[in-house]
């Protein structure tokens, strides 16, 4: 596992945009695992800029979306599709066709899982998966539990989830109680994880993650089974690697 620290936003930021543009530059088909989260918004912002000076081109790339809530219209603010296209999609040249991101308005979430694990499927595999960290240890939306699924499925959001991401609704009632998922199995999939962490908050978490106990009621301590990790932190996040 690569851990690296970083003094600065900026630097973290330019960090992260480049190891997904020297892919993309490398390899103009990849197939890139994308999140939500307020972690990489400033990586987002900086891959726009090296789009705009013509340095990199996604028209050929593939991105899947880790999850979506349930039962948010498309067009809510908070919807990962809303996010996705304020903050990436639509600055940069990727072709409608080649987003994926699990639907949760689909009449029947059972059918709209089976069709995006058969998506995921016909993509064998994805060269690279941006992922944050919940304060609970969550990735994706696979919250603690005594046992986690491999592939996409419909969560319960737990309490402290829910909690968290209620700073970005009117209300902690407007906050959706299920959320579909890819699962763990598809995530440790990835050939390489690009784990994004900022704030105090994530200190203890993203330490106990990688350097404590591998267990599903900490669902992000399985990337240290991963042999390709590079974990991204800010100074504050990173305070207790640097102990
Ligand atoms: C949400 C997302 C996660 C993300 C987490 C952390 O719960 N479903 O994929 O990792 O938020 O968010 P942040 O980056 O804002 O700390």
């Amino acid at each position: 596992m690569n851990i690296l620290t970083f003094r600065t936003n900026e630097e973290l930021n330019e960090a992260g945009a480049n190891i997904i543009t020297s892919l993309v530059q490398t390899n103009p088909k990849a197939i890139i695992g994308l999140a939500t989260g307020s972690s990489p918004i400033g990586i987002y912002e900086d891959i726009v800029k090296t789009f705009r000076k013509g340095a990199v081109s996604f028209r050929q790339v593939s991105t899947f979306n880790l999850d979506e809530y349930v039962g948010l219209p498309i067009d809510h603010p908070e919807s990962y599709h809303n996010f996705m296209q304020r903050h990436l999609f639509d600055h940069i040249d990727v072709p409608a066709s080649q987003i994926n991101i699990p639907d949760g308005n689909a009449g029947s979430l059972t059918e709209e899982c089976a069709r995006y694990n058969r998506k995921l499927d016909d993509a064998k595999q994805i060269d690279l998966q941006i992922l944050g960290i919940g304060h609970n240890g969550h990735i994706g939306f696979n919250e603690p539990s005594h046992a986690l699924l491999s592939g996409t499925h419909i969560v319960e959001l737990k309490a402290e989830t829910r909690e968290a991401n209620a700073r970005f609704f009117d209300s902690i009632d407007d906050v959706p109680t299920h959320a579909l998922t890819m699962g763990v199995g598809a995530i440790l999939k990835a050939k390489t994880i690009l784990l994004v962490v900022r704030g105090e908050s994530k200190a203890e978490i993203v330490h106990r993650a990688l350097t404590g106990p591998i267990s599903t009621e900490c669902p992000a301590s399985l990337l240290q089974t991963h042999s390709n990790v590079v974990v991204l932190l800010d100074a504050e996040a990173g305070r207790l690697f640097a102990e």
